[in-house]
């Protein structure tokens, strides 16, 4: 395994090395205002991102919508706007070199602060770091804190998922459950988790009453394959996907459409190529089977399930696969807006709570849903803020702010979730 990705990255900078530059330069990233609040992009726009290969649409913030285009389309998507006099504003003039730029800080980084056991706001971890931190937590309180190596990534990662209690030993307790790093790109998410992680495990006697009648169970990098891939280099820091092969041309799946709950029903893709491939089956990745299993391990007594994702400023509840609500849609409400008011009070921060599928539009097949219908009664897909040039980039230094602005929010809705429904 090892072997390989050194092999990888030896051709990788070979590639570099002879000059071409990288596979996002000329790229830009526009931003289309929105007409209104509720109609996201215009049609004609929407009509044209389809086309994958020149185009990416981003998570919208419900202020303003990003899309990145191609160099050989700019030309076109510029006179579509002007003939409909749509206005825009392009906030990147070339992701390639923005990227080249934030990959040789993070190496910068990584040798100003190399891993010591324990996980700072300093820079981004790679899952192997992440690993041996939650390793080194689970002996160092063997009364409070437990490790279980819940399956391996297709490529081989070992995946460990990491159980904080109080230390009294009380089995049968109720359960929240979170994830971070479902999609590869989003670094701030197991960022985020890690931190929460660290708050709970080092700061218990501060958040005593988070750990009475309840365990959290974490699972910080749901996607470690595609998570390591976006560390390579600046031309892999958008991937998305996981990482096993799917055609001749295309690798991957979005581990957030393939779980088995009206799976590829909206908003996912049948083409490999697609950045919201579905899979060829329901659970076709090992990753989704890995966090399906722990849902349903965790369901009897779990209450609620948090998955962290960016970017978009969201707290988003069921359905995700159509524009509907479960009858219990008032305790979703009631629950996620705990976590957006107190962020809005601690930092200013606004968060949007409410339907994924009325706020972003359906995508079946995600997680969230999944752990909803098996018995979690909240469960949340939480969008956290965009940064850096490229929204998925928040430079190093906004690590601290982000993770401890959304810690807010997670013990806000912990506290609420708590509160709703004791132990039994
Ligand atoms: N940005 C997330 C994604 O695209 C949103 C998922 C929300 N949940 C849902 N069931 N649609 O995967
Ligand atoms: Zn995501």
């Amino acid at each position: 395994m090892a072997k390989l990705l050194w092999l990888g990255l030896f051709c990788l900078c070979l590639t570099l090395s002879h000059g071409k530059g990288s596979v996002y330069d000329g790229f830009k990233i526009y931003e289309l205002a929105k007409r209104s609040r509720s109609t996201g992009i215009d049609f004609v726009v929407s009509e044209l991102v389809k086309n994958e290969s020149y185009y990416e649409l981003y998570n919208d913030d419900g202020t303003s919508a990003h899309i990145m285009v191609h160099p050989e389309a700019q030309p076109e998507f510029i006179q579509l706007l002007d003939g409909h006099t749509l206005s825009y504003k392009i906030v990147n003039q070339d992701v390639g070199s923005t990227l080249r730029r934030e990959f040789d800080m993070n190496r910068m980084l990584r040798n100003r602060y190399p891993f010591q056991g324990r996980l700072g706001t300093e820079r981004y971890y790679s899952h192997d770091e992440i690993n041996q931190y939650i390793q080194q937590l689970a002996q160092q309180h063997p009364s409070r804190v437990f490790l279980k190596t819940v399956g391996k990534s297709f490529e081989g990662r070992w995946m460990k998922m990491i159980r904080i209690t109080n230390g009294d030993g009380r089995p049968n307790k109720n359960v929240i459950l979170m994830d971070g790093g479902i999609h590869a790109r989003e670094w701030i998410s197991p960022a985020a988790v890690i931190y929460a992680i660290g708050e709970l495990v080092d700061n218990y006697e501060a958040h005593a009453d988070l750990l009475l009648d309840y365990d959290w169970v974490i699972l910080p990098v749901v996607n470690p394959d595609g998570y390591e891939y976006t560390q390579l280099s600046a031309d892999t820091r958008l991937w998305r996907k996981t990482r096993q092969p799917r055609s001749t041309e295309c690798i991957g799946t979005d581990p957030n459409r393939n779980f088995g709950f009206h799976w590829n029903e909206a908003g996912s893709s049948s083409n490999p190529c697609s950045e919201t491939y579905a899979g060829p089956k329901a659970f076709s990745e090992p990753e989704a089977v890995v966090l399906r299993d722990v849902i349903h391990s965790l369901a009897d007594r779990g209450q609620m399930y948090l998955t962290v994702h960016s970017y978009g400023n969201y707290v988003l509840h069921p359905w995700g696969y159509i524009d509907e609500v479960p009858d219990t849609w008032e305790d979703l409400d009631e629950v996620g807006r705990a976590g957006a008011d107190a962020i809005k009070a601690a930092t200013g921060t606004i968060y949007r709570v409410g339907c994924s599928t009325t706020l972003l539009g359906a995508a079946a097949g995600a997680s969230d849903d999944y752990a909803f219908n098996a018995g979690f009664p909240i469960s949340f897909t939480m969008e956290l803020p965009r940064g850096g040039n490229n929204n998925f980039d928040p430079p190093a230094s906004d690590i601290d702010r982000l993770v401890k602005e959304t810690w807010v929010g997670i013990v806000a809705m912990g506290r609420k979730v708590i509160e709703k429904y004791p132990l039994k």
